[in-house]
């Protein structure tokens, strides 16, 4: 979703701005620009294709001063004059990721104050309101303070003022944005990466911070106005794990560094001899003891990351648990326990539903929280009380991989940590899983073998318009994952189901034309699932089976076997994703779609 970066510098930022903004490029978006200050005047470039084009547009543009964006529309259309930053009376500009809810109301007061609006968008607001408080004689600080108090919504925003060369404001709340520090310089952006270039010591502000940012220092107000000091972090970040080094795309990247993101991700449990309640954080040991049930608040694929580990949690550990779409939860009038340990899961841990969901689960009385999330200093991390972080490292294509199945290694270990608490686990029994785990990386290695033979499979979907994705079980969930990531990148038109309710409905819908794919593995439901194939094979249905060993499937018409190198037990869900992952990339390749960035998507979803 939309992303800032801003610099103050002794030398010419725009390169900088326009390095950051093709850094956040994968965050989703449909226009750009950026505004210089340069003798007093706001210099200000924008185009609705990619950063590329405003590069070109910005060749002669110069400042040591600036603010950039990539806008992803929510208010108004994606054009140039809809498209940040937005300037109020050629003094202000602000570049703004957020949504300002109640514009509708501040426009009409701007407007009778005599503020011409040149977009439709709901930032231009923020910009007239800045100026309205600065044209009293306020500093850009104060003005911008006493805006900010003025919105309802979120945003994070950067400011200049054309009369103040040496001042860069930012503030956030409920979108992210971080400080960079260098050295006679400082920058701005909505996530590390964009700063990379220049800095790795970076500054997360926290709800409600403004920033006040000179070439020599800078100063971070709370929301109450009190000055505070926030720590200064070193980037672990390296410009390689956002580089695209030796493939296609990032997401072909990211699907192969899947059994590395699993071994880090896994790294402090598979190097002991036994589990502790200690990976999740120093209180996790009273916490989980004085649960009872599992609410899992997720979107997306992080949501069906969460649909397997039901399975896990009710199974192995034996406790009760639900999962629930955040987006669904916050509105939906729920009945809370006490003893819930409500757990949210996030790549981003910047999702504003899953943000929402966990405030609205602490508003009802729930204390028991957890996030497993691939951003540590992320919104979704502060906000819980314990936390396990998957190391998946930058996830940069927006249809989620690696950051997946590394949620699904640390949900198992959750489960198994709750196991042993609740009594459910044997010592015996938990080496056994912490063996099945230790092997975990070299079998999603041996599944990427299947690569070739998974993108000659694509080649059959390429003119298909429908498909169908089945599972049972622990493997449903899995459905559903493979069916968002077709739809998701190669905007065929894809559905789960669980493949017993097939006769209850979707059937209907299997012809000749009809692809059905298959999760096959070599579980307690696999007869049953034999024999849901068969009613698709009998209505003439193409089918795509990825079965596991000994599973007895054979290649004949009709039935295109994919057969997976062996079968994980409770660990098979991990493993069964990689190839869904990789007929979705080659189908998407086969149909010449934008694979890193889908069309309408974005990769943080900071907006309701
Ligand atoms: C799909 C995808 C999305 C995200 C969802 C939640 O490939 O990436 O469905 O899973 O937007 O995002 P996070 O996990 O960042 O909260």
């Amino acid at each position: 979703m939309c992303g800032i970066v801003g610099a103050i510098a002794q030398r010419n930022v725009v390169p900088i701005l326009l390095q950051g903004l093709l850094r956040l490029e994968y965050r989703g978006y449909d226009s750009a620009g950026l505004v210089v200050v340069n003798n007093s005047h706001l210099e200000r470039v924008r185009s609705t294709g990619r950063v590329a084009e405003l590069t070109e547009k910005s060749a002669s543009t110069h400042g040591h001063l600036g603010i950039a964006h990539t806008r992803w529309a929510t208010h108004g259309v994606p054009s140039e004059r809809n498209a940040h930053p937005h300037i109020s009376s050629d003094v202000i500009a602000v570049a703004h990721n957020g949504i300002i809810e109640n514009y509708e109301e501040l426009r009409t007061r701007l407007t009778a104050q005599n503020y011409v609006f040149t977009s439709d968008t709901d930032t231009e607001v923020i910009a007239h309101l800045i100026h309205s408080h600065y044209a009293r004689g306020n500093s850009l600080l104060v003005a911008t303070q006493a805006a900010l108090t003025e919105l309802v919504g979120a945003y994070a925003i950067g400011v200049v003022a054309a009369d103040n060369p040496d001042l860069l404001i930012g503030s956030r709340k409920g979108s992210p944005l971080l400080l960079g520090v260098g050295e006679g310089e400082h920058f701005i952006a909505s996530d590390a990466s964009a700063l990379l270039q220049v800095t790795k010591n970076m500054v997360y502000l926290e709800e409600g911070d403004v920033a006040e940012i000179g070439l020599r220092g800078y100063r971070i107000f709370n929301a109450k106005g009190d000055e505070v000091k926030r720590p200064v972090h070193i980037s672990e970040l390296t410009n390689e794990s956002v580089e695209l080094g030796e493939y296609r795309h990032y997401m072909q990247k990211e699907i192969h560094e899947q059994p590395q993101a699993l071994a880090d991700t896994l790294e402090a449990v598979c190097n002991s001899q036994s589990l502790v309640p200690g990976i999740f954080g120093a209180e996790a040991a009273t916490t989980f003891a004085d649960i009872d049930s599992i609410l899992i608040l997720a979107c997306g694929t992080s949501h069906h990351a969460g649909l397997v580990a039901r399975y896990w949690l009710e199974e192995i550990a034996g406790i009760p648990c639900n999962v629930e779409i955040a987006s669904e939860y916050r509105y939906r009038v729920s009945v809370p326990n006490p003893k819930t340990l409500v757990v949210t899961i996030s790549q981003s841990g910047e999702t504003a539903d899953t943000l929402a969901a966990l405030n609205h689960a602490k508003s009802l009385g729930h204390v028991h929280t957890l996030s497993i999330c691939n951003v540590p200093e992320s919104a979704l991390v502060r906000l819980s009380k314990l936390r396990m972080l998957t190391r998946a490292g930058p996830e940069i294509g927006v249809a989620s991989t690696k950051a997946f199945t590394t949620q699904l290694a640390a949900l198992f270990l959750l489960t198994l940590v709750l196991a042993k608490l609740h009594g459910k686990l044997s010592k015996e029994v938990e080496q056994q899983h912490l063996h099945a785990l230790r092997h975990l990386p070299s079998a999603a290695q041996a599944v990427l073998n299947l690569e070739p033979a998974i993108a000659k499979l694509a080649e059959r979907f390429s003119d298909k318009q429908h498909a169908l994705f089945l599972g049972r079980g622990l493997h449903y969930p899995i459905a559903l994952e493979g069916a968002l990531k077709l739809k998701e990148i190669s905007y065929i038109h894809a559905e789960a189901y669980p493949a017993g309710e097939l006769k209850h409905g979707p059937l209907a819908l299997v012809d000749k034309n009809m692809p059905v794919v298959a999760v096959a593995p070599n579980d307690l439901l696999l007869e049953k699932l034999k024999s849901n194939l068969q009613e698709v094979r009998a209505r003439g249905g193409e089918l795509y089976v990825f079965a596991d060993a000994n599973t007895r499937f054979h290649s004949s018409d009709g039935i295109n076997l994919m057969q997976m190198p062996e079968h994980a037990g409770f660990l098979s869900p991990i493993l069964h994703t990689i190839p869904l992952q990789l007929l979705a990339y080659y189908v998407a390749l086969q149909k010449g779609t934008d694979v890193d960035k889908p069309r309408n998507l974005a990769k943080s979803v900071t907006v309701e």
